[in-house]
């Protein structure tokens, strides 16, 4: 995926963000000396080891060793996708990711827009022209500015509607789901005599369909399959509209369950729902919607399938908690959904409950770690407590540490009334940081490493070393690498060491080049014995001698055995250099 946004786009785009900025909106960053500084949020600890560099933009835990950039920050701790994570840092700085990359649109997918589009279209049209599903819309209360706003179709009653009313080719329309081919090759609609919601993703961008009858047939709802560009657990039925109708953050966000539910609800003027596509909430569906709001609200129903959808939503949701974020929950009366319930209370009374009754995250979780817990046959004594506990703190180390998680962990404390976090309980805050044992790096590290640790550490050393100094050959283990990054910095002098790092994602070199950066930042560079010029300079020295002496494929002391083939003014020109090369 990588590939299909420009590589200079995303050099610019790392060169300009500020990893600090980004970090310290899901983590508090402290400034310690060069650094910034939190409690990592990938591992439980209760001593920050988590460190922000920005002159590299880059991140790096010495606890857990976790180390990346910002766009890896985002995928790592907000479950984005690459291209995700590049819209959204080039959303903070105003930048726009160049249109033909957007997405990485490859011919092929590009087909399957073009023809989910052409079938949208198509519906909308049909709709226009079937009375009687104007009037099952009607009789459901919904407008025609509503159905507008979701684009509501139709799709007629026919076997061959698509590939005879639109120009989509048959293949696209087979991929993207709308047709399903028969072993005998022939294909047919999917969708017929139904009304038709287009499922569309954060842009706009129509990627599947639901569609429902207009009696009590069954199935009630046929969904578009899985394909290339839909999977349901990622998309959310309605944030796209959401996203067109609010200006700025909406201060919440209410999850439903059904396409009609969001459609009533916007109806009545709420229009800040979104709908899971028949499946469980998803961690990443849960941060997509918090990168949108402070507040999610799950609106199940109050039978058990609605309290085991929510608690699948509420683990969904643990791993993006903190403090300032709410997560709550609203279990709707028996046989009310909130497509009715609005319908019946009113769009007033039906915000007014949700305020007074929905209940929070730490409620709920604690509700239904009592009720687990009391299978058991103690009800209330050790026994109880100990179940509590253990099913307790998987998931509570779910949570991010912080303050949201700590406030967790002293409530499950006075319920079980014992320390079940151990060293690391709020009660007994002790470090779990280990400094790294050996933070000097070792001295018999390869004039490769060297280099690589210097150039990483500041990139901009390249530049001011003469091109000509590097006289050393490829054959060297590494030195391609290094000649490769030395390059790259010389084309693009602004570069960081994010932005290095960046070029080699998903490469066998990532891991190394991240080993080295870890290595740099506790290295004596740091300690300000040596300089990053200094060492950059001395590994190319040594690097120039190796790759003489593997060039002459002699030992230094027997120049005389030098090969016959050479000439003599070779072969004194080489008698020169390895007198030299003694020398130093
Ligand atoms: P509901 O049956 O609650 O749907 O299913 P709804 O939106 O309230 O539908 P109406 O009010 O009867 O029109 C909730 C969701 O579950 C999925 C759909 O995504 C639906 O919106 N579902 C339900 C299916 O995929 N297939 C079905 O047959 C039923
Ligand atoms: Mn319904």
């Amino acid at each position: 995926m990588a590939g299909r946004i420009p590589q200079s786009f995303i050099d610019d785009l790392l060169s300009r963000v500020d990893i600090v900025e980004i970090i310290d909106r899901y983590v508090p960053l402290k400034k310690a000396g060069a650094n910034h500084k939190a409690c990592c949020p990938f591992h439980g600890e209760k001593t920050p080891s988590f460190n922000v560099s920005q002159p590299k933009q880059f991140y790096h835990c010495f606890g857990c060793g976790v180390s990346g950039n910002a766009i890896s920050f985002l995928m790592e701790f907000d479950h984005m996708h690459f291209v995700d994570a590049v819209e959204f840092l080039a959303d903070r700085i105003g930048l726009e990711v160049p249109r033909d990359a957007i997405a990485a649109i490859t011919p092929s997918q590009q087909g399957l827009f073009d023809a989910l589009n052409a079938c949208n279209q198509f519906y909308q049209q049909q709709l226009r022209n079937t009375p009687p599903a104007i009037d099952y819309l009607k009789g459901r209360g919904i407008s025609g500015d509503t159905a507008q706003r979701f684009d509501i179709g139709f799709s007629p009653d026919a076997w061959h509607a698509l590939t005879e009313n639109t120009n989509a080719d048959e293949n696209s329309l087979v991929q993207s789901g709308m047709l399903i081919r028969k072993d005998s090759g022939k294909s047919h609609d999917r969708f017929r005599n139904r009304i038709m919601y287009p499922i569309r993703d954060r842009r706009g961008r129509v990627i599947g369909f639901g569609g429902r009858v207009m009696d009590n047939s069954e199935p009630k709802y046929l969904n578009s399959p899985e394909t290339p560009l839909f999977q349901k657990g990622r998309e959310l039925y309605g944030l796209f509209e959401l996203r067109r109708a609010s200006r700025g953050s909406p201060e919440r966000i209410l999850v439903v369950e059904g396409y009609m539910d969001v459609i009533a609800l916007a109806e009545a003027g709420i229009d800040h729902s979104v709908a899971t596509l028949g499946t469980a909430t998803s961690t990443e569906q849960v941060s997509q919607l918090f990168r949108e709001t402070d507040e999610i609200v799950f609106c199940f129903d109050g039978d058990s399938a609605g309290k085991k959808a929510a608690w699948r939503a509420l683990n969904s949701a643990l791993p993006s908690l903190k403090a300032g974020r709410d997560a709550r929950f609203l279990f709707l009366p028996d046989g009310e959904d909130p497509d009715s319930l609005v319908k019946s209370i009113g769009a007033e009374q039906f915000m007014q409950q949700l305020i007074d009754q929905a209940m929070d995250a730490s409620d709920f979780l604690f509700q239904q770690l009592e009720l687990q817990a009391q299978k058991g046959s103690d009800h209330s004594g050790p026994g109880h407590k100990a179940r509590l506990a253990d099913i307790a703190k998987p998931l509570i180390s779910t949570i991010p540490t912080g303050v949201y998680r700590t406030l967790v962990e002293e409530q499950l404390y006075e319920k079980v009334g014992v320390n079940v976090f151990g060293e690391s309980s709020p009660q007994q805050a002790q470090s779990d940081y280990q400094p790294i044992k050996n933070p000097v790096p070792q001295p018999n590290l390869s004039p490769v490493r060297k280099a690589l640790i210097a150039i990483l550490d500041t990139p901009s050393v390249v530049l001011e070393i003469d091109p000509e100094a590097y006289d050393f050959s490829t054959d060297i283990r590494g030195a391609s690498l290094l000649l490769e990054i030395i390059s790259l910095i010389e084309s693009r002098p602004d570069i960081t060491t994010s932005g290095i790092l960046e070029r080699y994602r998903d490469t066998e070199q990532s891991e190394p080049l991240h080993k080295l950066l870890r290595a740099g930042m506790t290295a004596t560079i740091e300690a300000g014995i040596n300089t990053p010029l200094s060492v950059l300079q001395h590994a190319i020295e040594q690097l120039n001698k190796e790759s003489l002496r593997q060039q002459l494929k002699l030992d230094t002391n027997t120049p005389n055995g030098l090969p016959s083939e050479m000439s003599d003014a070779q072969k004194d020109e080489v008698r020169k250099r390895l007198q030299q090369l003694k020398k130093s």
